[in-house]
């Protein structure tokens, strides 16, 4: 009987993780979805202390244990979640999942002593052993690689690191640990100590491999990585759950690795790159900055101020903001919600325009706006915000420039070429918020600075934006 109920709660589990999934994909039920799919882990877990029988009839008796680990974890989780700051969200989910994938190794770990027990007695287990070396080797990889993106992230270590021959060493690496795995896996090591030592050897190695292949990546890069080791985790942890037989934490891992791998697809082709060359390549100009195409022609821009600007503001019908990752830095998603609403206030038609990639992480600037109660009805995705532009009066870009550069569209030697972008230079006024005339992400000059029709507006977002909103009050 405590069978049946057993699989229902899994079942449950299971239907909760793809529901709360779903509802995660819209701004307004993505809060909720996240607690059902939190929900679903809850009932998972308790249904397996309180529930699950090995073939003896033993129930889970290290209660203290398990207790103090679910504290401890929630705890951390807890503390961290509340204290991140949203520019170093990338950092935290890099630390989550690299303790998921150790999980699955130790998982891994902890099983393959079971696997041994064949040695020398009947059939050997070839699917069970291969599962657990997947595991050991996916969850290693994704745990080493995690670290080094969170140190990468976080500041403490170089972003881009160049190790000699490292394509090179890294085929290397990751032939000879599918070679060991098969090897092991197939029963052609026989002897208890041998296999063990191999075990242990794979495992170093897949660590290596993590390390190895995560330190040449460019720092900027490194969200897509992570969510490539979150497919890697996911898929770990798929393994683990058809280790156990344990059906909720199968389709949790299948949907984890799932979800990670449609995320990096949709960033790369956001970005307009293969993931090779996320991997491969430096994305950008190794961190010097390139001129915009200017045919030798001097360049020069118009500047405008806060009370200029608001006065235009004022005056419009139509204004579009365009927020990106400086607006992010800045924390001036509350002062950019009190200016749209004095906007608002005085008959003004706001809309906010989200590019996929604008910010450092999927779905940045969607939450980072959420954050401050902006009205979801007014963020506008870049295919249906794109003929919009046009009809527009004042297109506020605050904090974004890659997603804003007319080269990706117009010069075929730029390194964003083909990168989707937000069409601000057909708007009649663009005004352009940033601190200084320097460089986005991808290293390179924006020639839509330089243009008829565009003011530079110099400053931290949320002091002009402050600024701005003093302006309109006294209007
Ligand atoms: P960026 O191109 O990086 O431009 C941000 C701009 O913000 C910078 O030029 C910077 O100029 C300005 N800035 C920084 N701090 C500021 C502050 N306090 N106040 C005002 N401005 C400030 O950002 P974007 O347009 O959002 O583009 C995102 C880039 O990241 C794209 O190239 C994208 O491919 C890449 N990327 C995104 C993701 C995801 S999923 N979002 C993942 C990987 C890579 P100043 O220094 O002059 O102020």
């Amino acid at each position: 009987m405590g069978e049946y109920i057993l699989e229902t709660c899994y079942l449950l589990a299971s239907i909760c993780y793809i529901l709360g999934l779903k509802m995660m994909a819209g701004p307004k039920t993505a809060r909720n979805g996240n607690l059902l799919a939190a929900g679903g882990m809850a009932l998972a877990i308790f249904a397996t202390i309180y529930l699950y029988q090995d073939d003896l009839n033993n129930k889970l008796g290290n209660h203290l244990w398990i207790y103090s680990g679910i504290i401890i974890g929630s705890l951390a989780g807890w503390v961290a979640a509340k204290k991140v700051q949203m520019t170093a969200m990338p950092q935290m989910v890099s630390v989550f999942n690299g303790m998921g994938g150790a999980c699955a190794a130790l998982i891994s770990l902890v099983e393959f002593p079971k696997a041994l027990e064949h040695i020398g007695h009947g059939e050997w287990p070839v699917l069970f052993m291969a599962t657990v070396l997947c595991g050991l080797v996916i969850g290693s990889v994704s745990f080493s690689g995690s670290m080094i993106a969170f140190l990468k992230l976080n500041g403490n270590m170089g972003k881009d690191i160049r190790i000699p021959f490292y394509n090179i060493i890294n085929t290397f690496l990751i032939f000879g640990i599918i070679g060991l795995t098969v090897c092991l896996a197939g029963g052609h090591i026989t002897d208890h100590n041998q296999f063990t030592m191999w075990a242990w050897i794979l495992l170093a190695a897949s660590m290596f491999y993590g390390i190895m292949f995560v330190v040449p990546i460019g720092g900027a890069d490194m969200p897509v990585v992570i969510s490539l080791l979150n497919s890697f985790t996911g898929m770990a942890a798929a393994f683990g759950g058809f280790l156990y037989g344990n059906m909720a934490m199968l389709t949790g891992g299948i949907l984890v690795g799932s979800a990670g791998t449609i995320l990096t697809v949709v960033m790369c082709k956001a970005m307009n790159r293969s993931l090779t060359n996320v991997i491969f390549g430096a994305f950008g100009t190794g961190g010097k900055s390139v001129a915009a195409k200017t045919d030798g022609a001097q360049k020069t821009y118009k500047e405008t101020n806060a009370s200029d600007l608001a006065v235009l503001l004022n005056y419009s019908q139509k204004v579009i903001i365009v927020p990106g990752y400086g607006l992010a830095v800045a924390q001036a998603q509350h002062v950019v919600h009190e200016m749209e609403q004095l906007l608002n206030d005085r008959g003004v038609e706001v809309k906010y325009a989200i590019h996929p990639v604008a910010g450092r992480m999927p779905g940045h600037m969607n939450v980072l706006l959420a954050e401050s109660n902006v009205d979801y009805d007014k963020l506008v995705e870049m295919d249906d915000i794109n003929p919009e532009f046009s009809t527009c009066d004042v297109v506020m870009v605050l904090g974004a420039n890659d997603v804003v550069n007319p080269a990706a569209k117009e010069d075929p030697n730029s390194p964003i070429y083909g990168m989707p972008i937000l069409n601000v230079e057909n708007a009649k006024t663009t005004v352009v918020n940033k601190r200084s005339m320097n460089v986005g992400y991808a290293g390179i000059d924006n020639d839509l600075f330089y243009r008829d029709k565009t003011a530079m507006l110099f400053g931290d977002a949320k002091k002009v934006l402050s600024q701005i909103v003093s302006e309109l009050k006294n209007l």
